[in-house]
């Protein structure tokens, strides 16, 4: 069963493609990051999903129905990037408000406690910091225990406390069986809480796989330590390695497998490796992004 089907979608604002020919299946059950640039087209494609706007062209199906009917039989939650919060309403109220909504909600002191938000249900939501309002937005999407939950870039204005307890509900969420699909900016949160990533730019996916996959096919990422005095003879036959800078000291790696390339680095060189650094998710995303 698919969670979700782009068929050949289109979205046009004016003189704006903001979604361009994008065909793409979400299998229910897995947690997928959209990944993409300011104006890839992240937060229309999830409109559309919500039935917010309608495509231009093309046809998206949510659990084998159209978008309106899959939200009106409550099965999809959504995160939006915008949206104010009822100011004078308390935590506990906005959730049960929300709770009415749905046929099957979870529990009050589920959401609460999934979000982080337990302590916090007496408090009004106008007086909530930019964080807290956060995760509030998050025990909404949560309430109706939706099939289908959608998130524009949920982790916006949490600090790294609220991040990390914000992914691990996310993840126990997700574990029932449950379909997520999050908006981000960044590789390396893709990595870390998506099975698949589909980058877009442009409105048009350039990337679709792993994480793994997606760093591999944009060049891979980047090894660097301080070689200092010692020769750096050998370093570009290490395996995954598809390029070797030396200059000023420094030894600079291009690898497709940064753990094969770290192993050998270690186990078969003599080399003192010092101050290493890995890096290249951003470089790989910019190279993928960019090349639309
Ligand atoms: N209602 C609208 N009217 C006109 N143009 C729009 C509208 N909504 C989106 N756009 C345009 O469509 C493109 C895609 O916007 P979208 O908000 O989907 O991007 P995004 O990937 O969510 O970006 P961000 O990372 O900045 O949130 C942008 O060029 C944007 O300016
Ligand atoms: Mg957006």
């Amino acid at each position: 069963m698919n969670a979700i089907v782009f068929d050949h979608v289109s979205k046009r604002f004016g003189d704006v493609l903001a979604v361009d020919e994008l065909s793409l299946t979400i299998a229910a059950g897995a947690t997928v990051a959209l990944l993409g640039p300011n104006g890839a087209g992240k937060s229309t494609s999830i409109g559309m999903l919500l039935a917010l706007s309608r495509p231009t062209r093309g046809t998206i199906a949510v659990h084998g129905r159209t978008p309106e009917r899959a939200v009106l039989a409550g099965e999809v939650g959504a995160m939006l990037q915008q949206g104010e919060l009822i100011p004078e309403l308390s935590v506990r109220e906005l959730v049960e408000l929300v709770r009415r909504l749905y046929p099957a909600p979870l529990g009050l002191a589920e959401v609460l406690e999934l979000a982080g938000l337990t302590e916090l249900a007496r408090r009004r939501a106008g007086g909530l910091s930019g964080g807290q309002a956060q995760r509030v937005r998050f025990a909404l999407a949560l309430a109706g225990a939706p099939r289908l939950l959608l998130l524009d870039e949920p982790t916006a204005a949490m600090d790294v406390e609220s991040r990390r307890r914000f992914w691990d509900s996310m993840r126990a969420y997700a574990a029932g069986g449950r379909t997520v699909l999050f908006a981000s900016h960044y590789l390396a949160e893709a990595e870390e809480h998506a099975d698949r990533v589909i980058v877009i730019a442009g409105g048009r996916v350039v990337a679709d796989g792993t994480a793994a996959q997606i760093k591999a096919g944009a060049g891979g990422q980047v090894v660097r330590f301080a070689l200092g005095e010692q020769p750096a003879a050998g370093l570009d036959r290490l395996p995954g390695v598809t390029a070797v800078e030396v200059g000023a000291g420094i030894a600079t790696l291009r690898t497709r497998d940064t753990d094969a390339t770290l192993a050998a680095l270690y186990r078969d060189t003599a080399l003192d490796v010092r101050d290493l650094e890995l890096s290249g998710l951003d470089e790989a995303f910019l190279a993928l992004t960019g090349r639309s």
